[in-house]
């Protein structure tokens, strides 16, 4: 049990080290924020080199010392390896890893339309690279006292969605993957939580989805209309969440997935 206090500590990561993988643009980048500011070292990763320096600059300029890059495709198990060691290179181990990246290939469409490519290319871009850097961190959580892991999946999970066969698919796995995991890592007191999206604002899924005229923009643009709250969440409200949930606040928290949808459904599993 934690000391009761309605803010919590002022730097609840001071001495942590967090892994990020998407960790430079969207819900990855915006988690990095926080878990900066909340005193850890933070490693941010993605494929391109270019868009993981830009990200890199604009960190390093606010919290000077406490952040590095690792530029891997995690979709590619020797490069998940790669971004795990070069975390511990940089800051001697990893307490928090939180998977968020994952871009997938192919876009939403109805399944019967979808290439047979694309079936396969589903699971190797969104589940797999969600999966592969978690496996390659367990060695450095296992060092660590108080270590998770966080991950990202999406409603289409506990949802039925016109369109999100194969994205459901790989969600569902997510989350399935996640109780089981909290069971077995907790003999070595990793805690394992995910955070479920929906549509979420300031990602470039969002301006990818939103930028041209799409059977997805069709799909979503009506599901933008029904958030209650005023819009879509933005990748902020998802990074709070994210953050909660590797803090010391969250430590009797684990197996969950907590849905961050603006209001927008309900129920599932
Ligand atoms: N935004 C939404 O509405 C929404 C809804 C449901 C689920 N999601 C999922 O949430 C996750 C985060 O997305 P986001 O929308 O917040 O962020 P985003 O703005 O789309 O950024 C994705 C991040 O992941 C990195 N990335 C993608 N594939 C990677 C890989 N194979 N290995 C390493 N890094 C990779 C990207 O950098 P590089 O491109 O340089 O690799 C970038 O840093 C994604 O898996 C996405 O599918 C998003």
């Amino acid at each position: 049990m934690t000391t009761p206090d309605a803010t919590g500590p002022a730097r609840p990561f001071q001495d942590k080290t967090v892994a990020i993988t998407g960790g430079t643009s969207g819900t990855g980048l915006r988690a990095a924020e926080r878990f900066l500011a909340g005193g850890a070292n933070v490693v941010v990763n993605g494929r391109s080199a270019e868009r993981g320096q830009a990200a890199f600059d604009v960190l390093e300029a606010q919290f000077p010392k406490q952040v590095a890059l690792s530029i891997a495709d995690c979709s590619d198990y020797a490069q998940a390896t790669r971004m795990v060691q070069e975390a511990v290179d940089a800051f001697g181990g990893i307490d928090i890893l939180f998977s968020a990246g994952a871009s997938g290939a192919g876009s939403p469409k109805p399944f019967a339309d979808m290439p047979p490519d694309e079936i396969r290319d589903a699971v190797m871009t969104r589940f797999v690279a969600r999966m592969y850097p978690v496996h390659a961190a367990i060695p450095e959580l296992r060092k660590r006292t108080g270590s998770c892991v966080v991950m990202l999946t999406t409603d289409a999970a506990r949802h039925a969605t016109s369109g999100e066969s194969m994205i459901g698919a790989y969600a569902a796995g997510i989350i399935q993957v996640t109780k089981v995991l909290a069971r077995e890592l907790s003999r070595d007191r990793i805690r394992v939580n995910t955070v479920s999206m929906t549509l979420t604002a300031g990602t470039r899924s969002w301006e990818k989805i939103f930028g041209n005229e799409s059977f997805e923009k069709n799909l979503f643009e009506k599901a933008i209309a029904r958030f209650p709250f005023g819009g879509a969440p933005d990748a902020a409200d998802v990074a709070d969440a994210v953050v909660f949930l590797a803090s010391p606040q969250a430590s009797q928290v684990t197996g969950q997935t907590l849905s961050v949808n603006g209001g927008l459904s309900f129920g599932g599993w």
